[in-house]
């Protein structure tokens, strides 16, 4: 299928970075722009860990939304090895608060509060099976000895496999999958387990990242990989599965956090995630799958209802800036200063 407008049904973000404080100037009028929801992740620097942080840290994102647009952050907790059942029990009674995410401790970006042994958590994650409260996984391992492109690999073996061989009926959404592997075990499971893909592991591999010079821009956790998994996922995301949905992980740094001897990880896709999603189905004439990956799947999945309005998109292409305002810094957008095939059409 291929067109130069398209019309779809109002998109959701399943996995979004908002950040806090004066970023928040930038990173939700870069989302609420459109679209309808987003599950805000809970990685702050302390985390959010209980209902009641949660729900003011949506107070201050609502104060961030521009007038005239509808946008509903969804809030998550962060699980710690304290987290307490008492506190998963509060989720189910509050409608913005959604589901629990878990980082191996030291995974990536403010996760040093995370879990360190699985076992420590199988309470909390006994009364979310019971519940029916969604477990959002960063899949990586930690062990230094293991490789960095072999992280989401050995996570499915060591920890999702026999996490879902005890608690067979929890919700799970395998966050941000970058392996062949990964997709293939979404695949294998029964309806309560699902992946979110985002636009830049689709778009790019490993040698976007390195070959011909260090593109710190590129780095993200988990980190891209070589070409076979990218096409694994580009599959998956075509294959019309909705157990695949759009999850950005927009993840914004300043640039001088990224530009440093160690910098760090994360890809700033908001200020174009649609069009940029928009622009990969068309590039694999695939516009007819756009609507369900983007607008369906996800808020199936979560049980939401879908959302009602609609957006369009045209074929017409524009520039994207070099840079935006991130606090008293500025942070480097994914395709900075090229162009874009697709953007929304306000009229
Ligand atoms: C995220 C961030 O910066 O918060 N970074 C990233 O590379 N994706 C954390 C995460 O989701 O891993
Ligand atoms: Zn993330």
């Amino acid at each position: 299928m291929s067109s130069d407008s398209i019309s779809i049904t109002r998109p959701d973000d399943w996995h979004i970075h908002l950040r806090d404080a004066t970023a928040l100037q930038t990173t939700v009028p870069h989302t609420a722009r459109v679209f309808g929801r987003a599950i805000v992740m809970p990685n702050l620097n302390p985390p959010v860990i209980s209902v009641a942080e949660a729900l003011r840290y949506r107070d201050r994102i609502l104060l961030a939304v521009p007038e005239g647009s509808a946008f509903k952050p969804l809030m998550t907790l962060y699980l710690t090895d304290t987290l307490l059942v008492q506190e998963i029990t509060k989720i189910k009674n509050e409608e913005s608060v959604l589901a629990v995410k878990y980082y191996p401790a030291g995974a990536t970006t403010n996760s040093d509060n995370g879990v360190t042994n699985i076992e420590n958590v199988y309470p909390a994650i006994a009364k979310m099976e019971e519940l029916g409260i969604p477990l959002l996984i960063h899949g990586e391992v930690t062990d230094t000895e293991i490789d960095i492109f072999d992280r989401e690999r050995v996570f499915i073996e060591s920890i999702l496999e026999p996490l879902l061989c005890k608690y067979p009926a929890l919700k799970i959404v395998f966050e941000h999958i970058t392996t062949q592997d990964a997709v293939e075990f979404v695949k294998s499971q029964s309806d309560n387990v699902a992946a979110t893909i985002t636009i830049h592991h689709l778009l790019y591999n490993r040698n976007d990242l390195l070959a011909g010079g260090v593109r710190p821009h590129f780095y993200c956790l988990p980190i891209l990989k070589r070409s076979i998994h990218q096409q694994a996922l580009i599959s998956a995301a075509l294959s019309g599965s909705p157990k695949f949905f759009l999850g950005t992980d927009s993840a914004p740094h300043s640039r001088s956090n990224k530009e440093t001897d160690c910098g760090c990880a994360g890809i700033y896709s908001a200020p174009a995630a649609i069009e940029l999603y928009t622009e990969f189905f068309d590039n694999h004439g695939a516009l007819d799958k756009l609507e369900a990956f983007a607008s369906f799947y996800g808020a199936d999945f979560y049980q939401l209802p879908r959302n009602k309005d609609k957006v369009s998109l045209i074929k017409s292409t524009w520039t994207m800036p070099e840079n935006f305002m991130l606090d008293d810094s500025v942070v480097v957008p994914i395709r900075e200063g090229q162009t874009i095939a697709w953007q929304i059409n306000k009229d």
